[in-house]
């Protein structure tokens, strides 16, 4: 791993909201006395009640319970919103760059206003009240925000399903939320490309019936509309007005619902709550992107995953910045796309993922320096680790060598940004996320939960809770408790292994867990694993993750036929195709192996450590394989692997 430093530069030092010296005191404070420093950052929210008590946490086996601001009230829309109208009505709240370069558009935080409200007020005209699900299937067009910022408005809480998901994925989430309502469009345009997303609700609602479904107008494809449960949202909207007051929100009423992937079962209900996460998100957006106003920010998440809810929507919007939503492609119309949206916006903060950075990378420097990028004075990066090579190119070539860039470490569980440099604070190691922002407080631990001091590997956990923590896996506490506290009691455990170095700083090095990340999204095997058993040839099936360049990691799978199936490229590919339509196309395998046999104990456990080993190419490095009941099994493994694309 590189040790190379890259130091503050000296223009950011001074210009920063924060500096080293600061960096240290806050942290320190933070930790010394989190009631007294929570206290203080709660003021970065309007409250129509304010709180008396701060924090109110218990990490107990059994007792979990996490509250901040209980006794507060406020609501996320109030502060996103109306709270600006004083003083930036006519100020930029987003700018939209659609799929196509010559579409784009301007919103004021004038306008977002009436448009948030009259959504607001069709969800009520159709029956939504406060507390209910509502199930958001959206394309990146400004109407998923208002969708979003219309639910916390009145109360509702909304489940985002990301727009690349299956009809079956959609249907588990409609269930586990019990939500009588849907928003989509008629179809989204992501390069060039039409994609059914009403087409994708109707074949959900057959498995999960809803009872109403908003549909907005996009590309004016052709929708079939069910009478009595299809409305158009145009025809709905025109009928409302565009006032409607906030409903005022306990610190802890639910806001959001989003489904992540776990080592086991389906995908649980990631639920967040208003204040605190609130307070989170726009403390750490403000510091970490060192958010001055006026500035143009842009964050290429979808909303469909946590970093859109938290880093293109809520918290640019609670500090009344102007955040960029893309609806496309960084290939479309042409590899540069991502540098002329920052020329033609004069972006200044752009947060990508490594992936990102890695397919541009392939394609050499040109694409970029034929744009100019002079807007850009900070670059970001979330999702996966970042390689060092990666760091040094976007440090070099997309920035110009001239902007520090921030790697950020979080999680869907986490709410915002854990683990980050601060740019006028940090001296950067690139693949370092390095060191914890206020309030939190990692720890690394062995596996026998022994926490360990300075230069060490091991589990990350994090010690005492943060106000933009998750609360509860929805409608399964018992999992929540079993997921993040049972492994390491009284610490917040987060699936990630991590090494710290002399300096201080933190290195993650992966997720340690059955969980693999997928261009910087989170795939379980075992979702994996029981999509490809659901198809009829298939009698057992195991996934690992394997090294990718571009992906970081890919799906490998291990797949045996039912007796007398015969193996074949033809239904390789039907296998493929089968799980894109079980989860969606982002739980694409990679490469599968037809295996007669994989390796197992004499109890039945496959042994997952040999499978990793053999689609990591170290065969040499495959361990004890004594305790195997065949271990015959192996040399075929290692005869048949498929090769790394
Ligand atoms: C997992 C969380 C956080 C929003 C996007 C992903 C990995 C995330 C980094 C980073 C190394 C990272 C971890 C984490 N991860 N950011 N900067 N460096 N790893 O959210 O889908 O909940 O995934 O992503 O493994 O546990 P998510």
């Amino acid at each position: 791993m590189s040790e190379k430093i890259y130091e503050v530069p000296a223009a950011w030092a001074k210009k920063a909201h924060l500096t080293d010296a600061k960096y240290k005191k806050m942290y320190a404070a933070s930790i010394k006395d989190p009631d007294k420093f929570w206290a203080e950052q709660g003021k970065r929210i309007d409250w129509f009640k304010p709180y008396s008590k701060v924090r109110n946490v218990s990490y107990k086996p059994g007792k979990v319970s996490i509250k901040w601001y209980e006794d507060g009230t406020t609501n996320v829309s109030y502060n996103c919103v109306d709270r600006h109208l004083a003083t930036r009505a006519k100020q930029t709240a987003i700018i939209w760059e659609g799929d196509d370069p010559s579409e784009s558009k301007k919103i004021s935080y004038g306008q977002l206003y009436t448009e948030v409200c009259k959504f607001a007020n069709v969800l009520k005209a159709n029956g939504v009240k406060k507390g209910d699900r509502v199930t958001i299937y959206m394309p990146m067009i400004p109407e998923a925000t208002y969708a979003m910022l219309a639910c916390a408005r009145i109360g509702a809480v909304h489940s985002v399903v990301f727009g690349g998901f299956s009809p079956d994925s959609i249907a588990n989430r409609i269930e586990d939320a019990t939500s009588e309502m849907v928003i989509t469009a008629d179809e989204g345009l992501r390069g060039g490309r039409k994609v059914p997303l009403k087409a994708n609700v109707d074949a959900a609602a057959e498995k999960a019936p809803v009872k109403t479904v908003i549909v907005v107008k996009r590309t004016g494809g052709d929708v079939a509309m069910k009478d009595g449960r299809d409305v158009w949202y145009h025809e709905e909207a025109a009928k409302v007005s565009g006032h409607c007051p906030p409903a005022e929100m306990k610190a802890e009423d639910p806001l959001f619902i989003l489904y992540t992937s776990g080592s086991t079962g389906k995908p649980k209900g990631v639920l967040h709550t208003t204040g605190g996460y609130l307070v989170y998100v726009a403390m750490t957006h403000q510091y970490v992107f060192d958010y001055h106003d006026g500035e143009i920010y842009w964050c290429t998440a979808d909303v469909g995953w946590v970093t859109g809810h938290s880093y293109i929507v809520y918290g640019p919007l609670a500090n009344g910045a102007t955040t960029l939503m893309f609806e496309g492609i960084p290939t479309y119309p042409t590899i540069s796309r991502f540098w002329d949206v920052v020329d033609k916006h004069k972006v200044n903060t752009f947060y990508t993922a490594p992936t990102a950075i890695r397919s541009l990378m392939g394609a050499g420097e040109e694409p970029v320096k034929r744009t100019k990028r002079k807007s850009l004075r900070l670059l970001g990066s979330v999702g996966e680790p970042i390689n060092p090579e990666a760091w040094e190119w976007y440090h070099r070539v997309v920035g110009d060598d001239r902007c520090p860039i921030v790697d950020t470490w979080w999680q869907t569980e986490t709410g915002g940004i854990m683990i980050t440099p601060l740019p006028g604070a940090t001296r950067l190691k690139p693949g370092s996320a390095t060191r914890p922002f206020f309030g939190v407080k990692p720890e690394l631990v062995d596996a026998e939960g022994k926490v360990l001091e300075g230069a060490a590997e091991g589990n990350l956990v994090i010690a005492e809770s943060w106000p933009g923590q998750m609360r509860t896996v929805y409608g399964d506490h018992k999992r929540f408790e079993e997921t993040y506290f049972s492994a390491y009691p009284n610490k917040y455990f987060t699936g990630d292994g991590c090494r710290r170095d002399a300096d201080g700083y933190y290195w993650i090095t992966g997720r340690v867990d059955d969980v693999i990340n997928v261009s910087g999204h989170r795939m379980g095997t075992a979702e994996v694993e029981s999509a490809l058993v659901s198809h009829p040839m298939v009698s057992e099936a195991a996934v690992v993750g394997y090294p990718h360049d571009i992906k970081g990691q890919g799906i490998y799978a291990y797949v045996t036929l039912m007796t007398g199936e015969k193996s074949s490229e033809a239904l390789r590919k039907e296998l493929v195709a089968h799980v894109r339509k079980e989860i969606g196309p982002i739980a694409s395998p990679d490469l599968i192996q037809f295996a007669p046999g994989l390796p197992k104990t004499r109890s039945g456990k496959i042994m997952r450590r040999i499978l990793r080993k053999i689609a990591e190419d170290e065969f040499s490095a495959l361990g004890d394989t004594s305790t195997l009941a065949d271990p015959a099994v192996v040399d075929d493994l290692i005869a048949n692997r498929q090769n790394k694309r």
